[in-house]
């Protein structure tokens, strides 16, 4: 390395340099069309088996894409047994279930989302009131709550007693220095409490080509009240563009934020990779982006194995039904993610970034 610092013009080279002074094209450039499939198809995180066939079939009646994902998660939204979506999701450090969702339609290119929404068991249904009736895309806090209830959504306390009893324990296990104890005879420590990220993804593809998805979470378990993860961020945890493809995140969302990741699988995807390339693709970015966060977030990076010390997933479904998902830790062969074809649902084995 000389050290010098090079020119911008250097730095992008003649071909880059000459870009910069050509003229925008008057329209971009239309993407060659991909063939459609003869049946919808689905995809989802592992927690969707329920939810990939609940919007084929849905799709299949001629629902749209996004309505029909949205119809799929509200399975999982409101089953008290998944800890880490809608109804019985963890709660955050005060006790409060807060959740985030979004939803994304390919035909008109039009999204919602709501974050930090409180007593609302379906929020990805809130999100796609906001896309339908109103002119915005991500409504917060009390004004997403309250636009809900205006709409005639039940006001639900969404704290089961299994997630308040998971809260309890892990505030007393915060420090030994506070007021709060664990049941005698049952001392945790705050290493027995592996903090949750969950979620559910789904995307759908219907039989002309259209595209629709969301997400929806109740987010990092016992997080600091008002944090948004990337489920409701456009971008983040879902993208879809009807030329191209859909996909979707579930896992730390910080670094589905801060990798733009759902977009960037869907320009990978564009730019001519399979949606599995494009899932390992950002993954490989994330860890790269990791090792340069270490020095001010360790725990982030697992030094030993040179590799992301958390969990994260993508999942992408193209516009001709070519589908894939990758992980970025985990045993290889080991199921990750659902899907639902003219095959029925099952569950399928994604790439692993950095297997075990
Ligand atoms: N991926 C969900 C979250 O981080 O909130």
């Amino acid at each position: 390395m000389s050290g010098l610092p090079i020119s911008r013009r250097g730095f992008l080279g003649a071909a880059g340099a000459a870009a910069l002074t050509t003229a925008v094209p008057a329209r971009h450039e239309v993407h060659p069309r991909f063939p459609s499939p003869d049946q919808p198809i689905a995809i989802s995180s592992l927690n969707g088996l329920r939810t990939v066939a609940k919007a084929c079939e849905l799709a299949a009646q001629g629902v749209r894409p996004v309505t029909a994902a949205i119809q799929g998660v509200a399975i999982v939204e409101a089953d008290p047994n998944d800890i880490s979506v809608g109804y019985g999701g963890l709660p955050n450090e005060e006790g409060v279930v807060q959740l985030d969702a979004a939803c994304m339609d390919g035909p008109r290119h039009n999204a919602g989302a709501v974050a930090c929404i409180e007593r609302v068991m379906h929020p990805a249904q809130v999100a796609e009131l906001v896309m339908d009736r109103t002119d915005h895309v991500l409504l917060v806090g009390e004004g997403a709550t309250r636009f809900a209830h205006d709409h005639g959504f039940p006001d639900q306390d969404l704290l089961t007693p299994r997630a308040r009893e998971i809260w309890l324990r892990w505030r007393a296990s915060r420090s030994r220095d506070d007021d709060w104890l664990s049941p005698l005879g049952e001392e945790t420590t705050n290493a027995d409490f592996e903090r949750l990220y969950g979620t559910i993804h789904c995307s759908v593809l219907n039989s002309d080509g259209d595209l629709g998805c969301c997400t929806t979470t109740s987010g990092l378990s016992f997080k600091i009240p008002g944090r948004v993860g990337d489920s409701p961020l456009i971008g983040c945890g879902l993208y879809c563009d009807n030329e191209v493809g859909s996909a979707g995140a579930t896992g730390r969302g910080e670094a589905a934020i801060l990798s733009g990741g759902s977009w960037l699988v869907v320009e990978r995807m564009r730019a001519g990779d399979t949606p599995e390339e494009a899932c390992l693709y950002v993954l490989r970015r994330v860890a790269d982006q990791v090792q340069r966060q270490q020095a001010w977030q360790p725990g982030l990076w697992n030094e030993e194995k040179k590799r992301p010390a958390f969990n994260l997933s993508f999942y992408a479904l193209r516009k001709d039904g070519l589908y894939g998902s990758a992980r970025m830790l985990g045993l290889p062969g080991k199921p990750t993610f659902t899907v639902c074809d003219a095959a029925g649902a099952r569950e399928e084995a994604g790439a692993i970034a950095f297997p075990d």
